[in-house]
């Protein structure tokens, strides 16, 4: 929710900053700003509602002259999406910039006593209180110190932020600071950087230091950074992180959208995660920071994840129940949060997270490990706060995913919970060492099973056609593809806004059944699995009442392509556990192109945010 970007150096910072949104935007995309301070000490900018795109028109005839700066592209929580909300926002004197990600909580209490103090508002956002706050402190205590003015503000604040801060009295300085909302720095020959996240840095550097929260951070012009704490001592040595991913890996690289590109990625996504996972002791997973006797003396698992992770956390139940025998729960962690939870001595906790930034699953953990339970993160962003937090971290390996919707850590996730329940199973003495070297090779053919279904995109193609005009759609699907119905389903209403139901096929008759009727279009998982003729029979229950129905079948099943108006193939899975991996690329080619043929921009939904950053 919300990135935001700094530069302080020798270069002008408004190119890097409009390029740095650019590549946030995948954060928060209802409006977008930047300001830039001059070096004679001139603050100024530039900031409207829409698009990056539609900032960047703008500043080109703003004349955005200056060497250090901030940028913000919003996903708004407190005001709505306007030229007047967006970010930065300034003090009253306009000779204090902030951008802040995040929410503050008592921003109305704080907002009362300094308009009573005689602030002057321009904004309905809780984020502009900071910026007056710094203000008040600036001109008493901190007495012209900015770091220290805006460790003082933060010490009112109550909620989550990641600030970034430029004053036109200090214009070779920049200070940033967080509490719950991601932020990370560099330094260069050039200058020093800021961002929410290491994307927009790979342009510039290959290393990075994480802040912690509290850390209060000022980058100078000659690229130095020096970090206090909230106690004003120094941080000394922060979390440095490597990029081992260059620039191009978040750029579209030829593609249309980068949905597309991600979509095609998957082969090469899975075969790094499986590469060297198997040892002649099973799986290898030092991530993993339980002894084989305490994994051995697991009891309970709980997968705690949202929205696309979810399903993988489902899918994820399934397996580990069916091969290690441990008794699963997986909970939505905005749920869970909630609720009462009973945990054992030998309950392990696994958070499933694609940014690892996912406020409500960060919640989960937190709580998790507070009950003494060892948590372990499945992940794609490297250094995210679920990784740094969590006992142990896998890291999926699937480079950046840029579409907001989620494709390629979705089925590297899956795969990430297989290899997880293989090296349980082991650790349980439920499967002997060839057991799980038959499963791993099993895993092993999963990239060249998706590149078959990613050659067959022209039955996506077609059967998107049956989705024209219409409103609704239902998705069915059993045992292990019932969740392939729930994330067909997300995958399509996210992108495509058209709604979509998903059930177990076998529940439609207790309800959902009641919204068919002729030309109502139903997608129908029904693989060759031993729940096929059940779910065979619940496509006859649709077709009788005039649905329209796309299948997804395994190749050669003449009984299926009779019933179906079209059908999207998938290749023999050597286990129909795999199924919902290898089904999964039909499936999101198939919202793919529903939503382009609506005209939609497939990689930024309306009202979404990549990464869900406040509770
Ligand atoms: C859907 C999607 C979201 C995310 C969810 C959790 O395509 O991407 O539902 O899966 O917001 O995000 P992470 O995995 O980053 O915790």
């Amino acid at each position: 929710m919300c990135g935001i970007v700094g530069y302080v150096g020798s270069k002008q910072a408004a190119p890097w900053l409009l390029e740095g949104l650019q590549t946030l935007e995948y954060r928060g995309y209802d409006s977008a700003g930047v300001s830039v301070v001059s070096p004679s000490g001139n603050l100024h900018g530039v900031k409207c509602a829409g698009r990056v795109a539609h900032l960047v028109e703008r500043a080109k005839v703003a004349n955005l002259n200056g060497t250090c700066g901030i940028g913000h592209t919003r996903w708004a929580t407190h005001g709505a999406p306007t030229d007047r909300n967006a970010h930065p926002h300034y003090d009253c004197s306009g000779r204090i910039a902030v951008v802040h990600n995040g929410i503050i909580e008592n921003y109305q209490v704080l907002k009362r006593q300094l308009m009573l103090d005689g602030h002057a508002f321009a904004s309905d956002t809780d984020s502009e209180v900071i910026a007056h706050l710094i203000e008040e402190a600036w001109n008493g205590p901190a007495k012209g110190d900015l770091a220290s003015a805006v460790r003082n503000a933060c010490d009112r604040l109550e909620g989550s932020w990641a600030l970034a801060v430029v004053c036109a009295d200090v214009p070779g300085e920049l200070v940033v600071t967080r509490c719950g909302s991601p932020l990370v720095v560099a330094s260069t020959d050039d200058g020093a950087y800021a961002a929410s996240d290491v994307m927009p840095l790979a342009s510039v550097t290959s290393h990075v230091l994480q802040l912690e929260d509290f850390d209060i951070a000022t980058l100078g012009s000659d690229g130095s950074i020096s970090i206090i704490d909230r106690d004003g001592r120094t941080v000394d040595h922060p979390t440095a992180i490597d990029i081992d991913w260059d620039a191009s890996a978040a750029k579209l690289g030829g593609y249309s959208d980068f949905m597309a590109k991600e979509i095609s990625e998957q082969p090469e996504a899975i075969e790094r995660l499986l590469a060297g996972r198997l040892g002649e002791h099973g799986i290898e997973m030092d991530e993993l920071t339980l002894t084989r006797a305490e994994l051995a003396a697991v009891d309970r698992v709980f997968i705690i994840a949202c929205g696309t992770s979810y399903h993988v956390g489902l899918i994820a139940k399934t397996v580990i129940e069916k091969w290690a025998r441990i008794p699963v729960s997986c909970e939505y962690a905005s749920e869970f949060n909630y609720s009462d939870v009973l945990v054992t001595n030998h309950t392990m906790c696994v958070i499933i997270t694609q940014s690892g930034e996912t406020a409500d699953t960060l919640t989960a953990a937190r709580r998790m490990r507070g009950m003494g339970c060892n948590v372990f993160a499945i992940t794609n962003v490297l250094g995210s706060t679920a990784a740094r937090e969590a006992d142990g971290a896998l890291y999926i390996q699937a480079g950046p995913e840029v579409a907001v919707a989620s494709t390629k850590a979705y089925t590297a996730q899956m795969v990430a919970a297989f290899l997880l329940a293989l090296r349980l199973a082991l650790a349980h003495e439920r499967m002997s060492i060839e057991e799980v070297q038959r499963h791993y090779e099993d895993l092993c053919q999963v990239p060249g099973l998706m590149r078959q279904v990613l050659k067959r995109r022209w039955q996506d193609k077609q059967a998107a056609r049956l989705f024209n005009g219409k409103t609704s759609a239902l998705f069915l699907g059993r045992n292990v593809n019932s969740t392939s119905a729930y994330e067909g389903a997300l995958k399509l209403k996210e992108i495509s806004y058209l709604h979509a139901e998903a059930y177990p096929a076998g529940e439609m008759k207790h309800g959902p059944i009641a919204l068919l009727e002729p030309g109502f279009p139903v997608v129908a998982i029904v693989p060759a699995d031993h729940v096929h003729d059940k779910t065979v029979s619940n496509i006859q229950e649709c077709l009788a009442r005039g649905a329209v129905v796309v299948g997804v079948a395994t190749d050669g099943d003449e009984r299926v392509a009779k019933m179906c108006q079209a059908v999207l193939w998938v290749p023999p899975c050597p286990d129909e556990l795999i199924v919902p991996v290898v089904a999964a690329l039909h499936l999101q080619l198939l919202a793919r192109y529903v939503a382009r043929d609506r005209g939609y921009d497939v990689d930024k939904p309306r009202n979404l945010a990549k990464s869900v950053t406040v509770e």
